[in-house]
């Protein structure tokens, strides 16, 4: 069975998307663990899919918070999917899961992305640009913020009567796709990363 951990921070409708679809079986694997830097409802869902659940408070760990989440994953998973994850990943566990974390970001990297570009501010951003397509992006994560290999990225329309929320939820209905299109890809094992290309078979 293909093994995956999930990191969380906040409502979790990512995690949500990828617990259906795979009790739906359109997705052959196993969520092992659930692990949320702080106190967030994506740990309900998980408790409620009998997943284990485990937070890892970030102002507790601060500067262990990475080697923590590594020992509470172990070393064994085939993917770590950051679904809303807010702290960075640093030290062991990049190389340990070297092209096995991915990540999703709401907007079309290298847009509006980066250090402090979450929630909201990444939309209202993109609105603020001018830009008439968003979207979002699936990459794989290294030791920056935002930087790795894209793996796949979905785009939407945005129109100058937007609000940061309208373009979020139109944005976030194209995560939940990307994200389970990707999940299936390495599942597949038709993923090949060669520097920043992602070969897709
Ligand atoms: C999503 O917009 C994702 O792109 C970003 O954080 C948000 C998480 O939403 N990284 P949810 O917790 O999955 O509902």
């Amino acid at each position: 069975m293909f093994r995956i951990g999930v990191l969380v921070s906040g409502s979790g409708t990512n995690l949500q998307h990828i617990i259906d679809a795979i009790q739906e079986k359109r997705l052959n694997a196993s969520i092992e663990a659930v692990v949320s830097d702080r106190e967030a409802y994506a740990l309900e869902r998980a408790k409620k899919a009998g997943i284990r659940a485990v937070l890892i408070d970030r102002k507790e760990y601060k500067k262990d918070l990475s080697d923590k989440i590594l020992q509470e994953l172990g070393t064994e998973l085939d993917l770590i999917v950051l679904a809303g994850f807010l702290s960075i990943l640093k030290g062991k566990i990049l190389d340990i899961y070297k092209n096995k974390i991915i990540n999703i970001h709401p907007s079309l990297i290298p847009s509006f992305c980066g250090d402090g570009m979450y929630g909201l501010k990444v939309h209202q951003a993109a609105i603020d640009y001018g830009v008439k397509v968003s979207g979002c992006t699936v990459h794989i994560v290294d030791n920056g913020t935002d930087t790795g290999p894209i793996i796949m990225q979905k785009t939407v329309p945005v129109y100058a009567e937007d609000t940061a929320e309208d373009l979020q939820k139109r944005i976030h209905e194209q995560e939940y796709t990307a994200l389970e299109e990707t999940i299936k890809l390495f599942t597949e094992n038709k993923i090949t990363i060669q520097g920043r290309k992602v070969y897709i078979k």
